[in-house]
């Protein structure tokens, strides 16, 4: 069986929501469990029985093309019935209130529900409502608003430990590293929670990007904060991108998006002042040719992000697992 599967159980979590208070040892259990994940999905058949019977629902009140397809595969992964709400086609659209959709979720069975919305908090008031209700159901966070995605700083996480060691990834390796996160820092929940997983586990986090996009609040967080791109990339072990998320911002946050790109975007050139064999990240989707050029995309010796994507099922197979420990069939 796989190793960390019989390993002590120190998860106490009741719902995924946030990575403020999460710890290294949350960190290292949750990169060890999908560690044994990739394995089992390394392997012709694809498919454990541990959630068998179990009924995870996907309420994705936002479009999203990796998130929600990774939720549904590692769902199934595990054998799971997963369900997927779209809010376009619900009763929604009839004047029904997100708590109502749940609570019917709720009366049909689901263990695990999954939540996507615009809004900052969402995913955190449906927690607090199920609680209300005395029912035992776990939400996971997908993506609130500005606020945070927490599955995806644990993707990223576990895609730096696996490359830093393939057979162990755990926090301790990311210490002392060099991290650029460079872009659209203000609007983006994948900063939130990389930020607080990435500066847990001991790397040096430099965030860079305009003066209307990075606010200085951030430093409270303990990153290093850049306005030039130049001091964030000299050195960094790893860049982050982010995509400028126009669906979020005014009018007046940036002068073009080609004065972005000359000043802010990542290119071969400016690659050189980071350490040599630096790498890549990007949580997609890209606006190729702004926030990075094209073609460091489809570069297998640096980008990161298809085996981004690739850990996304594990983690959220983990996720997904060590929520549902407590209550096992
Ligand atoms: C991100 C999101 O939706 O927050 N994408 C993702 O989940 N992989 C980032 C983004 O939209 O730019």
């Amino acid at each position: 069986m796989l190793a960390a599967l019989n390993a002590p159980f120190p998860w106490t979590r009741r719902h995924v929501l946030s990575l403020e208070d999460f710890s290294a040892a949350e960190y290292a259990l949750v990169l060890q469990t999908a560690g044994s994940f990739q394995q089992v999905l390394a392997r012709r058949n694809r498919k454990v029985p541990t959630l068998q019977g179990r009924i995870i629902v996907n309420l994705f009140f936002e479009s999203s093309t990796r998130t929600r397809t990774s939720f549904e595969l590692a769902a199934k992964a595990l054998s799971a019935d997963v369900v997927n709400f779209s809010a376009t086609t619900s009763s929604l659209t009839k004047g029904e209130t997100i708590f109502d959709t749940t609570r019917t979720f709720l009366a049909m069975g689901m263990d695990i529900v999954v939540v996507r919305h615009r809004d900052s908090g969402v995913p955190h008031a449906v927690a607090r409502d199920l609680e209300q209700l005395g029912s035992p159901v776990s939400v996971i966070n997908a993506g609130d608003g500005q606020h945070e995605h927490p599955t995806q700083a644990l993707l990223d996480l576990f895609t730096l430990c696996t490359l830093l060691d393939a057979y162990d990834p755990r926090p301790e390796l990311l210490a002392g590293k060099k991290i650029a996160i460079v872009g659209d820092i203000l609007h983006s929940r994948v900063a939130r929670s990389n930020l607080c997983s990435l500066v847990t586990c001991g790397a040096e986090v430099h965030l860079a990007g305009p003066p209307t996009l990075l606010p200085g609040e951030f430093r409270q967080y303990g990153a290093t904060l850049h306005h030039h791109l130049a001091p964030a990339l000299e050195g960094a072990d790893f860049v982050m991108t982010l995509r400028l998320q126009k669906e979020r911002m005014g009018d007046y946050l940036l002068p073009s998006l080609r004065e972005y790109h000359r000043l802010y975007g990542i290119t071969r050139e400016r690659l050189a002042l980071c350490r040599p064999g630096v790498r890549l990240l990007h949580p997609g989707p890209v606006n190729r040719g702004v926030e990075l050029s094209s073609d460091l995309l489809d570069d297998p010796r640096l980008s990161l992000v298809s085996q981004q994507v690739t850990s996304g099922v594990a983690v959220r197979m983990a996720l997904l697992y060590l929520l549902a420990g407590g209550k096992a069939a």
